[in-house]
């Protein structure tokens, strides 16, 4: 008999990216040449079902685009990812207009377009109480579509096991009003864990008037350590990723103190180490976030950790994630750059 097999329904965005290569970025009243363009396939959601593709799982991507974003159907079908769930709107494609400067600094315009649209979730809707989400083992969200979008399938996730990556951070109303408790797997890298514990340490707290907090450097574990304290992170398992320095993982079931006096432990993982220099990194929290999801479904379905998936399994399923997301950030590129599960398997024999 086959084992039942996992898939994740991807709800998230799908874009037009387009990069100018300029000498330094347009000033107000300036128009400026760039030397090189490139149009590529963009958008966090894309990204995620294709890196969940790659590592050898099954990705129901559910985006929007418009008539004017048919080329990139086709490219996310090249790459393997199953095009048929994506709706074609009457509102442009979402796209982002990137200026990379000499200096590699960039700045960027993004227009949200059909990834704003809520087609999928009228056309949900409709199907009546029990079917409001479709079939699925476990559920990946981003920030990028409507923020509607994103509480319609946390609230209609059933049994399914749900992983958020809130990127770009939500605004500090909607994280203080966000129903984290529907959040089993939050992917953060150090900058959105220390705007979420901010947004919500303050919430928890009383400001005295005219007194603003002292801008303190903390170190990744002691943003952690506040970050998992937060009630609304009770039962949320935290992977927070920190770029060249790997990843910190929290787990409510193996590291939630039994005392209030004990300090929680965690799991580190370093980042991989690169065959030659870093590239590109555009796309690397991405890939990670792919990977991820794809370790979690192996297995199984309905699979929990501190039950089915042990803490060596989970630093296996990590060791794999910063494999992968080494090895995108030793190519140029974003979805190009995301290995594949035997070129990473290569990388770690
Ligand atoms: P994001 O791209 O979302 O900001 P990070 O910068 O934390 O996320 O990167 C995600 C993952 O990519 C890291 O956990 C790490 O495994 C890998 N990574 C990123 N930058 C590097 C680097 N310079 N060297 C090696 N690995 C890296
Ligand atoms: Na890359």
């Amino acid at each position: 008999m086959s084992k039942p097999t996992s898939r994740c329904a991807v709800r998230g965005s799908i874009n037009t990216d387009e990069y100018f290569y300029v000498k330094s970025s347009v000033r107000t009243g300036e128009t400026i040449s760039s030397h090189r363009y490139e149009r590529r396939v963009g958008g966090k959601g894309a990204n995620q079902a294709i890196a969940i593709v790659k590592a050898g799982g099954v990705a129901d991507f559910y985006g929007t685009i418009g008539a004017d974003g048919l080329w990139v159907k086709k490219v996310v079908s090249e790459h393997g990812l199953d095009d048929s769930k994506i709706i074609v709107s009457d509102v442009p494609t979402g796209r982002a207009i990137i200026q990379i400067a000499n200096n590699g600094e960039n700045c960027i315009i993004l227009f949200p377009g059909a990834n704003h649209s809520k087609m999928h979730e009228e056309g949900w809707a409709s199907r009546g109480p029990e079917n409001k989400f479709p079939e699925c083992s476990h559920i990946l969200l981003q920030n990028e579509i409507h923020f509607e979008s994103t509480l319609y399938a946390l609230n209609n996730s059933r049994n399914a096991t749900t992983i958020y990556n809130p990127s770009p951070m939500p605004s500090v109303d909607e994280i203080r009003g966000f129903p984290w408790n529907k959040v089993d797997w939050l992917i953060v890298n150090e900058g959105e864990a220390e705007d979420l514990y901010n947004a919500l340490h303050e919430a928890n707290s009383v400001r005295i008037a005219g007194s603003s907090p002292p801008e303190i450097s903390r170190s990744h574990h002691e943003l952690l350590v506040l970050l998992s304290a937060q009630p609304a992170f009770l039962t949320t398992n935290i992977i927070c990723t920190l770029g060249k320095d790997g990843v910190l993982a929290f787990i409510p079931a193996f590291h939630r103190p039994k005392t209030a006096h004990e300090t929680p432990s965690f799991m580190q993982l370093p980042a991989a180490t690169l065959q030659g220099d870093v590239r590109d990194t555009t796309g690397a929290g991405d890939c990670f976030a792919g990977y991820f999801v794809q370790g979690l479904m192996e297995f199984g379905p309905h699979a929990k950790v501190g039950r089915e998936i042990s803490e060596q399994d989970l630093a296996r399923i990590l060791k794999t994630c910063v494999q992968a997301a080494g090895m995108c950030v030793e190519r140029q590129g974003t979805i190009d750059s995301i290995p594949t599960r035997a070129e990473v398997d290569a990388r770690m024999a």
